[in-house]
């Protein structure tokens, strides 16, 4: 597995430039996000977060936290009476899109993952969806969605991963010769659209992810691969038992 905090794309780059090359992509693709998933996905991306959605509302949740959450797709889906979702994502460009959209009932809290905002034990749940793949310190970032989850409390993490074998050679055409076509005439930005791309090709595959999970101290660790695999939903729970 490549050192990922090392790589934009296919640079190699410093962490920090990492980090702050990632927060440009977003400012910049924030006001065309949602047009692009649609577009990008053919639609697929809004059955992925429905299936997320059912897998992490058995959860019996009142805390949740979406992290990487954007323009708060996710929290939309979760929010419900009696609930308290937050959104912690460190692009404002990226929420304020998202409230802009009208989701008045959730928190919006500008945040890493690798350092969260968050006092230790204070979240039920915790969501991220295709986000999970843009923190520069990966393992940091699992430990502190570890600490912030209450003992017993779910990860719900849903990412971009390994197509079937059969299906590669479409998908890797596709986002090859389509995808960055698209972003250019829809948002005006290839290169965050390649930088897309080439940031899921060295991303764990659903097994180095799942593996990571149970080194970071989750329990009941798992995965549902999507789509064959184009999308995997991984979760996993902290340990009842666990010290506060
Ligand atoms: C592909 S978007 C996903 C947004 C939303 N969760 C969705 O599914 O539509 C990835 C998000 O990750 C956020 N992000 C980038 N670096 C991050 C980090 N270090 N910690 C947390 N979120 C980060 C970006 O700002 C962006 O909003």
């Amino acid at each position: 597995m490549p050192d990922l905090s090392r790589t934009f794309g296919k640079q190699r780059v410093a962490p920090d430039d990492r980090t702050r090359l990632i927060r440009s992509v977003f400012s910049r693709v924030a006001p065309r996000y949602d047009l692009m998933n649609d577009l990008m996905s053919m639609g697929v991306h809004r059955y992925w977060k429905r299936v997320m959605r059912r897998l992490a509302g058995q959860q019996a949740a009142v805390d949740v936290l979406d992290l990487a959450g954007g323009t708060g797709d996710i929290a939309l889906a979760l929010a419900a009476p009696g609930r308290c979702v937050t959104v912690c994502d460190p692009s404002l460009e990226m929420m304020q899109t998202g409230r802009a959209r009208g989701t008045s009932s959730v928190i919006w809290l500008a945040g890493s993952g690798e350092a969260l905002p968050l006092t230790d034990a204070c979240m039920d749940l915790v969501t991220v969806a295709f986000g999970i793949r843009n923190v520069t310190r990966l393992e940091q970032t699992l430990g502190e969605i570890r600490r912030v989850l209450r003992p017993g409390g779910r990860l719900v993490c849903l990412e971009f991963s390994r197509p079937a074998a059969w299906l590669r050679p479409f998908y890797n055409a596709y986002s090859r010769l389509v995808i960055p076509r698209l972003g250019a005439w829809v948002s005006g930005n290839p290169d965050a659209y390649h930088y897309l791309i080439d940031s899921i090709r060295v991303f764990p595959d659903q097994q180095q992810l799942a593996r990571l999970f149970e080194q970071t101290g989750f329990e009941q660790v798992g995965f549902r691969n999507l789509s064959f695999g184009i999308a995997c939903l991984h979760s996993g729970t902290r340990p009842a038992q666990d010290a506060i």
